[in-house]
């Protein structure tokens, strides 16, 4: 029986391409220059299986090309909300993510991100390399303290409980969180979480909060000016979900008129795209999309769609099946 066909629009982990030449008749992009969507078009009509990520726009448009050979759409990331999932569905394609395996990385660069910007760390290296700095003084570039501070996780799924965890069990963090479902009881108790009624509650008593709902329509602008203006001036806010939640306009207002601290974003509207008013700022702190961004995570990314179109293709249930 010959193998499926297989195209894969970015470069991935080589040790996941090996197996997959092993496994498929795969066509690989060694040249990792995004694909058009013509040539994503393309691919539905000549293969079995698209294996996008999470920068690839996966259109309505795309997904209605006619004469399409692929049944599965196998999503290298956790986030899907590059497909047109109502689409995907109507074609009666399958959709499947990769949950799990990124989930203590990006909480990671999600502390990372809140550390860097409570202590100053970006603007610090900033001042180094400018060759600006003068010495230490007693007043010299006085961030906040972290350790015993209240973190508002707006959102608590896996990626913000790995959090939690890590600034509650670590940093001896105060947890505060907002979900529109109750988690089980033993994570509630394990760090001492309490629950918001609203996100405006939330947002007045955190020192830090930390976003980590999934993009889309409707998470779209959540942080706005009016939910800005409830910070306080000493806090800092941290994206690691996506960029469009929140309005980076807004936020940039925010940053220099001192409504909040500073901030710390992995994720940006429109990225790569930055908007300028970002780089003209010393109290927010950088990060290209780094969350999943480890040698480990990467391979356990690629092995997990491999797991699921294997699935697929043995006739089962993927495990991560979207749609
Ligand atoms: C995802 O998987 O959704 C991240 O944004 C990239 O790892």
């Amino acid at each position: 029986m010959s193998k499926p066909k297989v195209i894969v629009t970015r470069k991935w982990p080589a040790e996941v391409e090996a197996q997959l030449k092993a496994l498929y008749d795969v066509h690989l992009n060694e040249s990792d220059i995004p694909m058009t969507a013509e040539e994503l078009k393309h691919a539905l009509q000549t293969a079995d299986a698209l294996l996008p990520t999470v920068t690839d726009l996966i259109s309505a448009d795309i997904l209605n090309v006619e004469n399409k050979r692929a049944r599965i759409i196998g999503n290298f990331g956790v986030g899907y909300n590059n497909i047109d999932i109502n689409a995907a569905k109507a074609q009666g394609l399958v959709v499947t993510n990769t949950p799990h395996v990124l989930t203590d990385c990006t909480a990671d660069i999600a502390m990372l991100l809140l550390l860097m910007s409570a202590r100053r760390a970006s603007e610090g290296n900033r001042l180094i390399r400018s060759r600006q700095w003068t010495g230490w003084r007693p007043t010299h570039m006085l961030g906040q303290k972290v350790t015993g501070n209240t973190l508002g996780l707006i959102g608590f799924g896996r990626i913000a409980q790995a959090m939690a965890k890590k600034a509650h069990h670590g940093f001896d963090m105060k947890i505060l969180f907002f979900a529109p479902s109750q988690p089980a009881q033993n994570i509630i108790d394990d760090l001492q979480a309490i629950r918001c009624k609203t996100i405006e509650e939330l947002l007045s008593e955190a020192n830090f909060v930390s976003l980590h709902c999934p993009g889309g329509e409707a998470t779209r602008h959540l942080i706005n000016e009016q939910r800005l203006k409830l910070m306080r001036p000493s806090a800092h806010l941290i994206n690691t979900a996506r960029g469009d939640v929140i309005d980076s306009k807004a936020l940039i207002k925010a940053l220099k008129e001192g409504w909040i601290a500073g901030a710390g974003l992995d994720v940006f509207e429109g990225e790569p795209a930055i908007d300028p008013g970002f780089l003209e700022l010393d109290n927010v702190a950088l990060l290209p999309h780094l969350g999943s961004a480890t040698e480990e995570t990467r391979v356990a990314m690629g092995n997990r769609v491999l797991e699921n179109i294997g699935a697929f293709f043995a006739g089962l249930e993927p495990s991560d099946r979207v749609v």
